[in-house]
């Protein structure tokens, strides 16, 4: 059995912001969310959040998840004192209590699985994470006995220089068996530095206390500015990517890319330069992304390619080609061996299969079957100032250059529209529509002269 707290009462003053260090988002999810998400291997009995510094801010962001329970720290004593404050509502719990610090968003759930079992394994009092960096400065630094059983652990502002040559650095996450924790936590003084109630202090009084070394240092690391914030989410890519690298993805220049983790991608997709893919979407095989695309909660079939474009909240299916410089969007759905060319917007419209639409058109609110052509300027006007409407385009059809679809209209199939028409009635099957003024040439005219 095992609870979790996590410590976000601090109001984290290095990141210099109105909004609580825990609150700052990180590749789309906030630290405090991303450290709660870390535990889930662990399947705790109960999830604390310890809460201060603009508290009801951090109870609003998580108030979706309904097994989070907040505990108020008033005053920021410290991390002791902080854990102190769970002294009520844990009154009685039998199993074990993972602490881990709110600013530590890169943990893997795989890391806090194994320090539990370690610590169980061994009926530790304690048991926690620590790695050897080749820059301690600023954190805690851990003193063993032999290899792993742990004798004191020293803040850094509290350290001799000797003390300080020690790299090997308490990572703030811990595994405690409550009942013991909770003896021991009245003890803690503020004989240090800061003044401050100290957690690592328990470490006096527990024993046995085991650490677990980390395998890959960059995991602990924790945020307190804003700069860390960034190597943060320049060591989330790196994982990310490197993941989809061994999967089978190829990318091209990867240090410009970024992907979120929500993303889904195939063997054999390639992403090329300045590419960036987030939210809920996923990738076909064999498709090839970039350059300098955009794709965003969107499903991309296999064989696609798109290029220089925007794709957000749209489908594509396969073997279609987008771009460049088309942007879809609005539930857009495009068929299979499509093509979306150059300065194309395509909103809550779906083209059939082999349906082309290759310049310089808007379709908003349409239908289209399959093989139709839009010829270059082709636009749908949808919008009468009040309403939106619809158009539909029976397949096979062909509009032509500069044509006007003055919706709510349906075109049948195998329409042919004449260039430059503005169509404002339903047209049946195998027409021609023309519906512009006719030329006339004016013999023997020309520009007065003065
Ligand atoms: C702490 C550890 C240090 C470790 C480092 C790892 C202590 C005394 N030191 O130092 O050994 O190397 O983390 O990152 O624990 N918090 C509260 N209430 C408080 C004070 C802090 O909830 O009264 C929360 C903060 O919001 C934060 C976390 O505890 O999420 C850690 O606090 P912070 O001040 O960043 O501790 P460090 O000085 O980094
Ligand atoms: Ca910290």
């Amino acid at each position: 059995m095992v609870a979790v707290a996590i410590l976000a009462a601090g109001r984290g003053t290095r990141m210099k912001s109105d909004l609580p260090k825990v609150l700052h988002s990180l590749g789309g999810r906030s630290l405090v969310e991303r450290v709660l998400d870390s535990c889930h291997l662990l399947n705790p009995e109960r999830q604390i959040v310890i809460i201060g510094y603009q508290g009801n801010k951090i109870e609003q962001a998580l108030d979706s998840r309904s097994k989070v329970e907040f505990v108020e720290q008033k005053e920021q004593l410290g991390t002791g004192h902080a854990v102190q404050q769970l002294l009520p509502c844990l009154e009685g719990f039998s199993g074990d209590l993972l602490v881990v610090n709110g600013d530590a968003p890169l943990l893997r759930p795989e890391t806090l699985q194994q320090l539990v079992q370690t610590h169980q394994q061994n009926q530790n009092a304690a048991t926690l994470l620590t790695a050897h960096l080749p820059n301690p400065q600023g954190y805690g630094r851990v003193f063993c006995a032999g290899d792993n059983l742990v004798n004191q652990i020293i803040e850094d502002r509290d350290c001799s220089p000797a003390q300080k040559q020690n790299h090997r650095v308490n990572a703030g996450i811990y595994c405690f068996n409550w009942q013991k924790l909770a003896e021991v936590l009245p003890k803690l003084s503020t004989n240090n530095d800061q003044k401050e109630y100290y957690l690592t202090e328990v470490v006096d009084y527990l024993t046995p206390v085991m650490a677990v070394d980390v395998e890959d240092y960059l995991e602990i690391s924790g945020i307190n500015d804003r700069q860390q914030l960034a190597n943060a989410y320049d060591i989330l890519q790196a994982r990310i990517k490197n993941n989809w690298m061994k999967a089978g993805v190829t990318m091209i220049n990867p240090d410009s890319i970024t992907i979120d983790e929500t993303v889904k991608l195939q063997p054999d997709v390639i992403i090329e330069p300045q590419t960036h893919l987030r939210g809920n979407t996923e990738i076909g095989g064999g498709s090839r992304i970039g350059p300098g695309s955009l794709i965003e909660n969107s499903q991309i079939g296999e064989n696609v390619t798109v290029q220089y474009s925007v794709v957000s909240d749209a489908e594509v299916l396969s073997d279609s080609r987008i771009g460049p410089y088309a942007h879809l969007r609005g539930q857009a759905v495009v068929g299979e061996n499509c093509r979306v060319g150059n300065f194309v917007e395509l909103k809550k419209t779906t083209i059939g299969n082999k349906t082309n639409v290759a310049h310089l058109s808007y379709l908003g609110d349409a239908t289209l079957g399959g093989c139709v052509n839009v010829g270059a300027g082709t636009i749908t006007a949808n919008y009468d100032g009040v309403r939106k409407h619809q158009t539909t385009i029976g397949d096979r059809t062909k509009t032509g250059a500069n044509s006007v679809m003055v919706a709510p209209i349906t075109l049948g199939e195998d329409v042919t529209v004449a260039a430059g028409s503005v169509v404002t009635r339903d047209v049946p099957d195998d027409c021609l529509v023309i519906s512009r003024s006719r030329q006339r040439e004016i013999e023997g005219w020309r520009m007065r002269s003065e």
